[in-house]
């Protein structure tokens, strides 16, 4: 299997707090890697590196075939049309339908003709259940509903690696579950993924790895049944019995 991201002795500081240090993980085609942690672990600060987001002090990452850690030639355009980025606050524009939040970045980056981006749209939200409400305003949607608007927005660029981070956090339980439905056909229909949750029963699932950070490290990783009941530190004891 080949490796779609590939990470080695990652290091990351803003000013005197070293926030990545030493990080090293691989996400390979199709699987779905699950990041947990305390907070201020260093989660999102990982992702966020992953396409160009946040500049790194060493290390190497490699992404979608980028070598996104030397910032001098990386085309960051290039590299955000096949990774695809979701985060808690979904950032829809709010004047916009829902069609036209998905079409926008196709028709604009990517140069499809409208009649094109329009049936691409057709096709993401019925991916994520949001066909009915192409027409409708975001300000006119449910939290789930407008979180689902915005994966269907990532994926119209078709990206080869999706990145989620804590997207169900803002949400109640009822449309939390919506969208992790979404994101579970995701993974059964093969999309690399890379995510950051809270949603032990969910990473426990449908994780294929599990990385558990911790003072900026990968503190232990595996398979995640192998994590949730035999954890190897009390660190990661510690953290699993607190979120359950
Ligand atoms: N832009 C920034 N400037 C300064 N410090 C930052 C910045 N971004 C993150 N940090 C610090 O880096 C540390 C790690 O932050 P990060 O957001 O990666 O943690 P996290 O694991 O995602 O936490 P949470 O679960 O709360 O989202 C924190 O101490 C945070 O305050
Ligand atoms: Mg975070």
């Amino acid at each position: 299997m080949s490796a779609i991201v590939s990470i080695r002795n990652l290091h990351k500081s803003f000013g005197p707090a070293k926030v990545l240090n030493g990080v090293s993980l691989e996400v390979k085609k199709s699987q779905m890697v699950a990041i947990i942690g305390r907070s201020g672990s260093g989660k999102s600060t990982l992702l966020r590196c992953l396409n160009g987001l946040e500049k790194v002090d060493s290390g190497d990452i490699e992404v979608c075939g980028y070598q996104v850690s030397r910032p001098e030639g990386l085309d960051l355009r290039q590299l955000r049309k096949k990774v695809g980025i979701v985060f808690q606050s979904y950032n829809l524009f709010p004047h916009l339908t829902v069609e036209r939040n998905v079409t926008l970045a196709l028709t604009t980056i990517k140069k499809m003709p409208l009649a094109e981006a329009k049936s691409t749209a057709d096709s993401v939200l019925q991916m994520v259940g949001m066909e009915h409400k192409k027409d409708a305003y975001p300000e006119q949607l449910s939290g789930g509903q407008q979180q689902r608007v915005a994966i269907a927005r990532s994926l119209a660029m078709a990206p080869e690696l999706m990145l989620f981070d804590e997207v169900t956090s803002a949400l109640d339980p009822e449309l939390t579950a919506e969208v992790l439905k979404v994101m579970e056909n995701l993974a059964r229909n093969g999309m690399t993924m890379a995510l950051v949750t809270h949603e032990m029963a969910f990473a426990r699932k449908l994780a294929d790895v599990l990385v558990f950070m911790h003072q900026g490290k990968v503190w232990e990783v595996g398979p995640p049944e192998e994590l949730f009941e035999r954890p190897k530190t009390s660190e990661l004891a510690k953290f699993v019995s607190s979120e359950l």
